[in-house]
C-alpha cells in the first residue's frame, strides 16, 4: 500500500519512517515534507485538490495527516468515500483542537475533568470577569494560535495585558477563555481511535519553554522523552476514567464519526487529573520519541481506526526510555538565520536517530537550516539517564551555525517518583 504523510516536521519524519517499517507498505511519500525525508512530493498540505492529484499520480491509498489545519478544514470529510481514505479526524472532530470554547463546552457535557471556565466573546467582557474574581488565572485566545494563544497569569495585571495582547492581536471581538489556574506536572497522553476504543501510546512529556528550568519563552517544544517513570498505571486508569473514557462517551453521543489521533494534554494535580486542552493530531516533539518506543506496526494500527477494530489491538511497547532532543536554530522562538550549514550527521551512532524539522537542501545538494527547530535527535536507553547520554552525547557531534538546545531535557524532578 503506497502511503503519504501530510506535513513537513520532525513529526511527519518520524511517522514516515515508523511507516516504511510495515510489510504492509509501499513507498511511503512525504507531503511536501523537508531535507531528510524521501521521496518528497512539493504540494501545500491546505491545497486538498493537489494534495488529491499528487495521491492519485502515485498510487497513494492512505493519507496520514499531520498537523492541525488541514485536519480543522475538513481534509478528511474531503475525501470522505474516494478512493483515498485519511487518517485523522472529521472537520466535526478536529474542533477540539481548533477551539477552546468548543473544547472546554464538550468536557463540561460529557463530564470530562477539566479546570473551570467561562467564556466571552470581546476581550473587554473578558476583563470585567477578571477584575472581579482576580488574576491569578489563564487567558486563553479560543482559535489555532501556534502554541501562541495561552496565557498563565499570577495577578490582574498580567491578566488585563494578556487580554489586551488577544485585543491587539485578534481584535476587538476576538473569543477567549479565561480558565482557573490549576497547579500539577502535565503529561501528554497520546491514543489513536476508531472512536470507540482507543490504543494508548506511552506517556510522555514535552519540555515547551526555551531555556534550562522550564524558563524563558514558549517554544514549539524542546525536547521530549517516554515514557514517564513516576506515572505509574494507577495513574493512567484515573486518567482513562476521568478523562479518555467521558471523551470518547463524548464523541459517540454526539454522532461524531472519529478516526485518528487524540492527544490529551494533561495536569496531574492533587485532586487528580484534569484535562488541559485536546489535540486532533500526534504533538510535536512527543512523536519522535513515542514512535521508536513503539514496537508494534502503526499502519496496521491507523488501519484499525479507519477499520473500526481498535478493539482487538493491544499496542506493545520496546522496553526502555527514549530521549527526543530538539536542536533549534540561535534566536528561535523570535527571529532567526535560515540556511546555516548543517555538518556530523555522518557521524551519528548506528543506533541514533535524526528526524529532520526545519532542513532543506541547497542547490549544491548540502543539508541547511530552514526553520526554527531544525532537527531531532533521538536515543533509546534502558534507563532513562542512559537514554539522556546517549541523546546528548549524539547532539554534540551535530553542528550549525546558532544551534540550541535545552540542558535538562528528562530532568525533572518530580517524573522520576
Ligand atoms: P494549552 O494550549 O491549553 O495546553 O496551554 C498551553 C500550556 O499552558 C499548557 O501546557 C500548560 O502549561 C499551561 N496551561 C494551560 N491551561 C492551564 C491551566 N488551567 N492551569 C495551569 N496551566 C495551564
Ligand atoms: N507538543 C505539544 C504539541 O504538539 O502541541
Amino acid at each position: 500500500m503506497n502511503i503519504a504523510v501530510l506535513g513537513s516536521g520532525g513529526r511527519e519524519h518520524a511517522l514516515a519512517w515508523k511507516l516504511a517499517q510495515s510489510p504492509m507498505a509501499g513507498q511511503v511519500y512525504v507531503m511536501p515534507g523537508n531535507g531528510g525525508t524521501a521521496p518528497n512530493v512539493p504540494v501545500d498540505p491546505m491545497d486538498f485538490d493537489a494534495v488529491g492529484r499528487a495521491c492519485r499520480e502515485r498510487g497513494v491509498e492512505l493519507l496520514v495527516v499531520g498537523p492541525e489545519d488541514p485536519l480543522a478544514a475538513g481534509i478528511a470529510d474531503h475525501f470522505a468515500g474516494s478512493d483515498i481514505r485519511v487518517f485523522g479526524p472529521c472537520a466535526a472532530g478536529a474542533r477540539l483542537e481548533g477551539s477552546k470554547a468548543y473544547a472546554k463546552d464538550f468536557m463540561q457535557r460529557h463530564g470530562v475533568a477539566t479546570a473551570a471556565y467561562r467564556h466571552f466573546v470581546g476581550p473587554a467582557a473578558a476583563r470585567a470577569y477578571v477584575e472581579q474574581n482576580g488574576g491569578y488565572c489563564v487567558v486563553k485566545f479560543d482559535g489555532l494560535a501556534a502554541g501562541k494563544g495561552v496565557f498563565v497569569c499570577d495577578d490582574l495585571p498580567q491578566a488585563i495585558e494578556a487580554l489586551a495582547e488577544l485585543e491587539r492581536r485578534y481584535g476587538a471581538d476576538a473569543c477567549t477563555v479565561v480558565e482557573e489556574r490549576l497547579l500539577g506536572n502535565e503529561i501528554s497522553i497520546l491514543g489513536l481511535t476508531d472512536g470507540r476504543a482507543i490504543a494508548l501510546l506511552q506517556p510522555s512529556q514535552d519540555h515547551k519553554q526555551l531555556l534550562d528550568g522550564d524558563r524563558g519563552p514558549n517554544t514549539g517544544g524542546m525536547g521530549a522523552f517516554c515514557p514517564v517513570p513516576a506515572f505509574d498505571l494507577a495513574m493512567l486508569e484515573q486518567v482513562r476514567a476521568a478523562v479518555v473514557e467521558p471523551t470518547l462517551q463524548g464523541l459517540r453521543a454526539e454522532g461524531i464519526d472519529y478516526r485518528g489521533v487524540i492527544y490529551f494534554g494533561i495536569m496531574m494535580c492533587a485532586d487528580g487529573p484534569k484535562l488541559l486542552e485536546y489535540n486532533v493530531r500526534l504533538g510535536d516533539p512527543e512523536t519522535e520519541a513515542v514512535l521508536p518506543a513503539l514496537a508494534s506496526d502503526l499502519l496496521e494500527l491507523m488501519l484499525a481506526c479507519l477499520d473500526g477494530s481498535v478493539m482487538l489491538c493491544t499496542p506493545q511497547f520496546r522496553p526502555g526510555y527514549v530521549v527526543d532532543l530538539v536542536l533549534a536554530s540561535g534566536g528561535y522562538p523570535g527571529s532567526y538565520p535560515k540556511g546555516m550549514a548543517i555538518s556530523g550527521l555522518d557521524d551519528t551512532a548506528p543506533d541514533v536517530l535524526v528526524f529532520h524539522a526545519g532542513t532543506r537542501r541547497d542547490a549544491q545538494g548540502q543539508l541547511v537550516s530552514s526553520g526554527g527547530r531544525v532537527l531531532n535527535v533521538v536515543a533509546r536507553g534502558d534507563t532513562l539517564d542512559a537514554a539522556i547520554a546517549r541523546a546528548y552525547a549524539a547532539a554534540d557531534r551535530i553542528h550549525f551555525d546558532g544551534v540550541t538546545t535545552r540542558g535538562d531535557i528528562g530532568r525533572r524532578e518530580w517524573i522520576r517518583g
